[in-house]
């Protein structure tokens, strides 16, 4: 890892491509647009988590002016989340006007999925490409431990209409808490002998004043190979070990989906990463697990132009850190993942 110069070099600023210090080209933008949630799992928020009044999100116009500046700098790939990305009201008219952007090559969302069987086919018109969506255990009981307010026929039938609407390939998002549902790996696992899913185990991040309880729950994803392997047999790597995404993949014999594993904690990736995000309150956040961030909503209310907006944020990016420091229990402080987005 070198610091290529302090400066942020003219020709980058030129040419509209977003290059951070270390040369990494950014052009993936993950898009909270809420940080509300219709359900309240235990390792994201407290039960009473309180949310920002809908006066400090950004209106529909306002993420337009960002978005178009995201397209300026060169983004092509946008990720929609939340909170609970299908709580926003418009969802589908903000994904096509994403999709309308002359750079955009995909558009992907994250969802808890209990909206999705309605949703599902609208947001596939409007140009939604595929979801992740998040499923913690198979078993009702426990489902509904964790997410505290959630039922697991609902999100099966959300994931069941992705499917007909055609975005595929699905990837189911797991986090592993210790004490809640490290059993219910094996059950979540054996869905990929009959499914083409993907199904991805997390490592539980620390953030604020969840960190303590996630820190204590937290399973390494060696633990859950070892635990899936003794119970189910060998896990195969594919794509040869290079990474999905952030996702080592993996698959079962005789399975048709895969196994991945995403380990943040354990073996961090931010050597690749190519993506900043952008919070429902209009901060551009250049780091998941660094608390440093750009307020884009002061200067939108004041009239900047998407123009403007891609200057400012343009070099940001350029001061994004080389990566997140939980190895020296350095842990955001500001903000937690659905205030984030993931
Ligand atoms: N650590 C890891 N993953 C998390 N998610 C939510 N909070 C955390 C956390 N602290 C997951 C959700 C969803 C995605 C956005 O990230 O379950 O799948
Ligand atoms: Fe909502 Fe996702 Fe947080 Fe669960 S993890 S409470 S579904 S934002």
């Amino acid at each position: 890892m070198t610091i290529l110069t302090q400066e942020i070099p003219t020709q980058a600023v030129g040419r509209r491509k977003a290059l951070d210090a270390y040369g990494r080209h950014i052009h993936y933008l993950r898009v909270s647009l809420t940080d509300k949630c219709n359900l309240r799992c235990v390792y994201c928020m407290p039960e009473q988590m309180v949310f920002r009044p809908n006066e400090e999100l950004l209106t529909d116009d306002e993420f337009v002016i960002v978005l178009r500046a995201a397209d300026m700098l060169g983004f092509d790939k946008y990720r929609l989340t939340g909170g609970e990305p299908t709580v926003r009201p418009n969802l589908a008219g903000i994904v096509r006007e994403i999709a309308q952007l002359p750079g955009t090559r995909e558009i992907t969302m994250t969802t808890n999925g209990l909206k999705l069987a309605k949703l599902a086919q609208p947001l596939r018109d409007a140009g939604l490409r595929r979801v992740n969506v998040s499923l913690d255990s198979l078993d009702e009981a426990k489902f509904h431990r964790m997410t505290r307010w959630g039922h697991v026929n609902d999100v099966l039938a959300g994931i069941a209409a992705a499917e007909a609407a055609g975005m595929t390939p699905i990837k189911i998002n797991c986090v592993v808490i210790r004490g809640f549902n490290e059993n219910d790996l094996i059950e979540l696992a054996c869905l990929t002998y009959e499914r083409d899913w993907q199904v991805r185990f997390l490592e539980v991040m620390p953030f604020a004043d969840v960190a303590e309880f996630q820190q204590a729950t937290m399973v390494t994803t060696a633990e859950m190979i070892a635990h899936i392997e003794a119970t189910l047999g060998t896990l195969t790597e594919v794509n040869d070990g290079k990474l999905d995404g952030e996702a080592r993949v993996y698959r079962l014999a005789g399975a048709r989906g895969e196994i991945g594993f995403i380990s943040p904690v354990s073996a961090p990736f931010c050597a690749n990463c190519n993506r900043v995000r952008l919070t429902a309150d209009g901060t551009l956040r250049l780091c998941l697990l660094k608390d440093g961030e750009l307020d884009l909503k002061t200067p939108v209310r004041r009239g900047a132009t998407s123009d403007d907006l891609a200057d400012l944020m343009q070099h940001a990016i350029w001061r994004k850190p080389w990566g997140h420091d939980l190895a020296n229990g350095v842990i955001p402080l500001n903000r937690i993942m659905s205030e984030i987005g993931g």
